[in-house]
């Protein structure tokens, strides 16, 4: 596996590959990786004859107070885990190659980053994953870019740019990798104590809790999510947001008839917590 700095050097290495034949997949990740970035790594690895995972702390979509500055930061660990999953190429820009002096464009995403987390984010969160998620596409062009389940409303960000945009790259959306106990994994599970651990599993269970209620026939969506909150509401957390909305399109629903997505965002100790789940009530 090469590490890479610098988009020139990322160009070439791709361009050789593909005058190979070789098709390339992208795995776009701030780093601190757990086996849900893994498993991001392996479908493209299954998929592709050249894999480049980027790993960017990417600044633009982090708020004031947010935790740009204590992110978990361990390149040399996150490098020997890549290379053992096969990865070819991990780029691992500094700020000033994806952002230089006069760097004015945007990528604005409207309508499905109104709610959820970009409402409680602020538009600069999608606004920022959006914009460094299409440069990410410009300077790998790849055939497939990898995201996780885990973070939905981003997924729905990210097929709306490449539809909107023409984009010639496929997406694909890989199953949320979970902690034995249920808690989805995150980089940010770092920030929590040993306590705090523990009751972030009440997430999982709410989302669960919803979805038994779903599987037993119930469609009313205001009493999904009152099943789910009583969950949190027993370990002690109130959510940020908890909502059943159109898995496609975010909007609100107040009964299940296609896809519908349940999500959940709460502060658990130390740290913001999302996780969802998909309810198939389509035909
Ligand atoms: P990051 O949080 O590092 O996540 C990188 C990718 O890993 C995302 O697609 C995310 O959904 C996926 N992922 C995280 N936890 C997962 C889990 N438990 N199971 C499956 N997949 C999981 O998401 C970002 O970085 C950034 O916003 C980025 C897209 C890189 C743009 O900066």
């Amino acid at each position: 596996m090469r590490i890479l700095r610098t988009i020139a050097e990322v160009r070439a290495v791709v361009a050789d590959a593909r005058s190979g034949g070789a098709s390339v997949g992208l795995v776009p990740t701030m780093g601190a990786f757990h086996e849900g970035h893994l498993s991001l790594m392996r479908a493209a690895r299954d998929a592709h004859g050249l894999v480049v995972v980027s790993l960017f702390v990417n600044p633009t979509q982090f708020g004031q107070n947010e935790d740009l500055g204590s992110y978990p930061r361990d390149e040399e660990r996150d490098a020997a885990l890549a290379e053992a999953e096969g990865v070819d190429i991990l780029f691992a820009p500094e700020p000033a190659e994806i952002y230089p002096d006069g760097f004015a464009t945007t990528i604005h995403v409207e309508g499905v980053t109104d709610v959820l987390c970009g409402a409680r984010r602020g538009p600069h969160h999608f606004d920022g994953v959006a914009t460094v998620v299409t440069k990410l596409f410009g300077i790998v062009a790849p055939d497939a870019a990898y995201f996780g389940q885990k973070d939905a409303q981003q997924v729905l960000v990210v097929r709306r740019v490449v539809r909107d945009l023409n984009l010639p790259v496929e997406i694909v959306a890989c199953p949320i990798v979970r902690e034995s106990d249920g808690l989805a994994m995150s980089s940010r599970n770092a920030y929590l104590d040993a306590a705090a651990r523990r009751r972030a599993a009440a997430l999982n269970r709410a989302l669960a809790a919803g979805e038994a209620a779903f599987a037993g026939g119930e469609r009313d969506a205001a009493r999904i999510v009152r099943n789910a909150r009583a969950v949190l509401a027993d370990a002690g957390i109130e959510p940020e947001y908890l909502e059943l909305r159109d898995a496609v399109d975010l909007r609100e629903i107040a009964q299940i008839d296609g896809d519908a997505l349940l999500a959940v965002a709460a502060r658990v100790g130390a740290a913001r917590l999302i996780d969802n789940r998909i309810l198939r009530g389509g035909a």
